[in-house]
């Protein structure tokens, strides 16, 4: 992919096989990407104090001044969207703050509201004593103003019925011909807008290392359902590459921004290793 710019002094670019690795601030960066050249976006932003123990989620000096930061980010990532592209945020409740329920309805105008996800991570996190143990994240989904009918194929995440289900139904009178109603269930049921995807843990096969990791899975449900095949995707907050292994094992080409060193050598090393 061509940069519409000069590079930015301040970005370290690598080139990978299948995709760009982006040292430096998420809009030094998206300053030097190009108009529409992304399909999906997938954001999964810095919290704002959630994660007490990371520095990198507390740099704000109050809710608004997180609040105007993200409007400038997604103003940023919006120029580099296709027009029937669809931008992902992910966020969540913090502990302090609501700041996430701001973000949705400021996002919300400053885009087109398209859906919101819930990421159910199958195991709460014990960190309430005054409410119900929180066990799910959002994940924000907007697209251009404007556009009518965002690219979106059900068919790609579709979830599998057990074989016990599918004889249960295949006892059902009122349908004549069986054989097309078999085929018809064997193709498994649209995925549903809560997305049921194990958090990792410390001993997960996939974990890197870093302290806000996303499964595989459920970026792949993400990715799928929005491109296609030699599509661009694009990940302002690259953390340890998830985005980037889900997007190659996909075939679709991938820029991924972060502005931890540490954290884009573990992306590196990440995809080095990828079978
Ligand atoms: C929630 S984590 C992303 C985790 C990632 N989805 C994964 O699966 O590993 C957010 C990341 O954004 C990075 N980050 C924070 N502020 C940034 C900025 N201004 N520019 C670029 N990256 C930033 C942090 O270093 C952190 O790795």
């Amino acid at each position: 992919m061509k940069t519409s710019e000069k590079p930015h002094a301040a970005v370290q670019t690598r080139e990978l096989s299948s995709g760009r690795l982006m040292c430096g601030d998420v809009l030094d960066a998206l300053a030097v990407l190009p108009e529409a050249a992304f399909q999906a976006i997938i954001a999964d932003p810095p919290y704002y104090q959630v994660l007490v123990d990371q520095e990198w989620d507390q740099g704000w000096a109050s809710p608004d001044a997180y609040l105007e930061w993200t409007i400038e980010w997604v103003r940023a990532c919006r120029r580099t969207l296709r027009p029937d592209g669809l931008l992902f945020v992910f966020g969540q409740h913090g502990k302090r703050e609501h700041v996430w329920l701001h973000v949705c309805s400021r996002l919300a105008i400053e885009m087109q509201f398209h859906d919101l996800l819930v990421w159910d991570r199958m195991v709460g996190y014990n960190e309430r004593s005054d409410s119900f143990t929180p066990q799910y994240e959002m994940i924000l989904v907007l697209r251009q103003p404007g556009c009518e009918k965002p690219y979106f194929n059900k068919d790609a995440v579709r979830v599998p019925y057990d074989e016990a289900t599918i004889r249960t139904y295949l006892r059902d009178k009122r349908y004549k011909d069986m054989a097309a109603r078999e085929t018809h269930l064997r193709k498994g049921r649209y995925a549903t807008n809560i997305l049921r995807v194990p958090s990792l843990k410390g001993i997960s096969r996939e974990k890197c290392g870093h302290p806000s990791q996303k499964p595989e899975a459920l970026i792949h449900a993400l990715i799928s359902s929005s491109t296609h095949p030699g599509d661009s995707v694009l990940d302002p907050f690259l953390g340890s590459g998830t985005t980037a292994a889900v997007a190659r094992r996909l075939d679709r080409r991938w820029v991924g921004i972060e502005k931890n060193p540490d954290y884009v050598e573990m992306a590196a090393q990440r995809l080095d290793t990828l079978i």
